[in-house]
């Protein structure tokens, strides 16, 4: 069964191929980042229209790269949401057509839930049932994960999401759009020990986060000057780190679960893979994490979640579906 997986929730339009004996076939992604840089972020009308120009073109060069053609391909998964609305309109309504004209299944994927089965398309790929941690721009979560496609939300943010607060905090020490890899590397030359950053929502039970405090305390002590901005680069994110392993530690002890997958565009920062390393070796748990060109948006990741419900003869009907929000605990079981 070969799979064609379409990503277009936000500004990277991603396209791949999964075959179910073969693994990954093959994967390709245009990234919109030079088209939104100037504007310091991404702007949902110019994402829409740039994945109408790419996706098309996206598709007929992955199928190249595969070695198949239109007759090979047995099911479309398309990301739903959530997302940019537009941005999700051009995926659904591309998929929906392709489906159409090719006679094909084809099924609505979660981005979240595409995040969080990336782990699997590398070999020794996790068992269930494990605890989730998904960072990215949009959303920070923790997720009891029983088994694919049954997922209970522990844990989220009240406020900004991680990648959210990486990309306010880098903006505001003159660092570019997307802010978090800029901010890593930045912060490779801080010095830990000038000043500490406060762990938001440790000192309380409980596995939400809260991390815009955070980044207005990063503000104020840029403001008063008294430490470089490299310093306030490090200290910020080994907060980060630290209250998100804190958090996974609550979660492992809370299921008992002994897996940890970590996902979302996040989760390729080196500190946090670290720390988040030392934790589950602290708890005697396994700690997994995409392979790092599959952390940050793809087609990849929806392709293998399309192919699990595809081949558990899940598939919807023709009708466009794009849903901005939606819950991921709301999604059907596989
Ligand atoms: O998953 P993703 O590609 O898109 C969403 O679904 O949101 O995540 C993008 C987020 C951005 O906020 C970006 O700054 C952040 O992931 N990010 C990072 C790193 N690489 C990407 N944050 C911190 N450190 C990184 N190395
Ligand atoms: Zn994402």
């Amino acid at each position: 069964m070969n799979v064609l997986g379409i990503e277009t929730s936000c500004d990277e339009t991603g396209v791949a191929v999964y075959n179910s004996e073969k693994g990954l076939l093959s994967h390709m992604l245009h990234s919109q980042i030079a088209l939104h840089t100037e504007y310091g972020g991404v702007v949902p009308e110019l994402a829409s229209r740039d994945h109408i120009r790419k996706l098309i073109p996206l598709i007929r060069q992955t199928l190249q790269q595969a070695k198949l053609n239109p007759n090979n391909i047995d099911g479309i998964a398309y990301t739903s949401g959530p997302g940019l609305v537009g941005a999700l309109l051009t995926g659904a309504s591309v998929a929906k057509s392709l489906a159409w004209a090719w006679n094909i299944p084809s099924i609505g994927i979660h981005h979240m839930e595409g995040h969080l089965l990336a782990p699997l398309l590398d070999t020794d790929p996790p068992e269930f049932p494990l605890v989730g941690l998904l960072i990215s721009g949009g959303h920070t979560l923790l997720v009891d994960v029983e088994q694919m496609g049954v997922y209970k939300i522990i844990g989220e943010s009240l406020d900004d999401a991680v990648g959210e607060a990486f990309d306010k905090t880098a903006m505001l020490l003159g660092l570019g759009y997307p802010g978090g890899p800029a901010l890593e590397h930045l912060a490779s030359s801080g010095s830990s020990i000038t000043q500490k950053f406060p762990r938001p929502m440790t000192d309380r039970p409980g596995m939400n986060f809260s991390f815009s405090g955070l980044k207005t305390y990063a503000r104020n002590t840029l403001i008063s000057g008294l430490i470089s901005h490299a310093d306030v680069a490090r200290a910020f994110q080994e907060a980060v780190a630290d209250t998100l392993a804190i958090k996974c530690r609550r979660a492992l002890s809370h299921t008992q679960y002994e897996r940890l997958v970590v996902a979302g565009g996040v989760s390729a920062n080196g500190v946090i893979r670290k720390k988040l390393e030392d934790l589950a070796t602290l708890e005697q748990a396994k700690v997994f994490f995409p392979r790092l060109e599959f952390c940050a948006d793809n087609g990849a990741m929806i392709a293998l979640a399309g192919y699990h419900r595809l081949s558990a003869k899940q598939h919807e009907k023709l009708e466009i579906k794009a849903m901005p929000r939606w819950p991921l605990d709301t999604v059907k079981s596989i």
